[in-house]
């Protein structure tokens, strides 16, 4: 098989989400502040005689998002889509943690390097997903417009982000989402821009995140996942603001510390929710 090269692909969060309008290809124009996770898959990507990927996870129905960026990286470049993928899954799926997103953004990168190839890995990420070229960008805090595919890197904050992050075990699809988001609930976009600017300034804190980690799918998602709704309510009732990330279902809490995140996971689990500490944009 000869070569390989492994990269590490981390989970995202949205810190912040506002849905800007339905744009004439259906989908529609997004500003956010996105930010990486410490939790990652890692992705192995070596020269192969076919296109084979493997993952140590079911991840069900519907197109591998790594076999799309093989294909679309191949057909870039004008060679035959060949390659051997091992995927060693960690990040939830269908979780809005854009864990298949960062997979695929992972084989660009490494395939890049493999082939040899000074291709525009942004623009083929925006054909493979919506969220892949935040990660092919590879900073760990950006403000991400359009459908996703452009990509302003912001500084990293000076101390990592301490997060709980949550997961409700349920099946939502982004798309059922997006399809329940009614019009009087888009263009929030102020949170997003004053999230950005904290980034910007270097003032994040906590206080920042929960004051600015509005989602405006938060409500289409409430609607149709009764556990969203209720998580948040158990949480808000002890004092802890859980905000959504991407289409969710995972909510997260912002922690002042590591000690603090292990305290609010600590309540949220006598509460009966199961929450991890996390940290983010390290
Ligand atoms: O990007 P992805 O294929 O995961 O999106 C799934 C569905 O979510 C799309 O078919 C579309 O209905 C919706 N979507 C959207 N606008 C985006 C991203 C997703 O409308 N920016």
């Amino acid at each position: 098989m000869g070569r390989s090269i492994t990269v590490t692909a981390p989970a995202k969060l949205n810190l912040a989400l506002a849905v800007m309008g339905k744009r004439p290809d259906g989908y529609h124009d997004l500003l956010s502040v996105f930010a990486t996770l410490d939790l990652a898959d890692d992705v192995r990507v070596a020269r192969h005689r076919t296109l084979e990927v493997r993952n140590t996870l079911d991840i069900g129905g519907g197109e591998d998002l790594a076999a799309r960026a093989v294909r679309e990286l191949a057909s870039e470049i004008g060679r035959e889509p060949q390659a051997f993928v091992r995927i060693r899954k960690r990040i939830p799926i269908a979780a809005g943690l854009g864990g298949g997103s960062s997979d695929a953004a992972a084989v660009l990168r490494a395939l890049a390097t493999l082939w040899e190839v000074e291709a525009d890995l942004v623009a083929v990420a925006a054909r493979v997903g919506s969220d892949v070229p935040f990660f092919v960008a590879g900073g760990p805090v950006a403000l991400v417009s359009g459908r996703g595919e452009v990509v302003t890197a912001l500084p990293a904050p000076r101390e990592p982000l301490h997060l709980v992050v949550l997961r409700p075990p349920v099946r939502l699809r982004t798309a059922e989402v997006f399809g329940e988001l009614r019009p009087g609930e888009m263009g929030h976009s102020e949170h997003v821009s004053a999230l950005a600017g904290a980034f910007r300034d270097g003032t994040v804190t906590a206080e920042t995140l929960r004051e600015h980690g509005w989602n405006d799918l938060l409500a289409p998602a409430e609607r149709r996942c009764e556990a969203i709704a209720t998580w948040r309510a158990t949480a808000a009732a002890r004092g802890i603001a859980l905000s959504l990330t991407g289409s969710g279902p995972t909510l997260f809490a912002a922690a002042d510390d590591r000690r603090d995140a292990l305290r609010i996971a600590r309540i949220l689990r006598r509460a009966g929710l199961r929450g991890h500490p996390q940290i983010a944009a390290a």
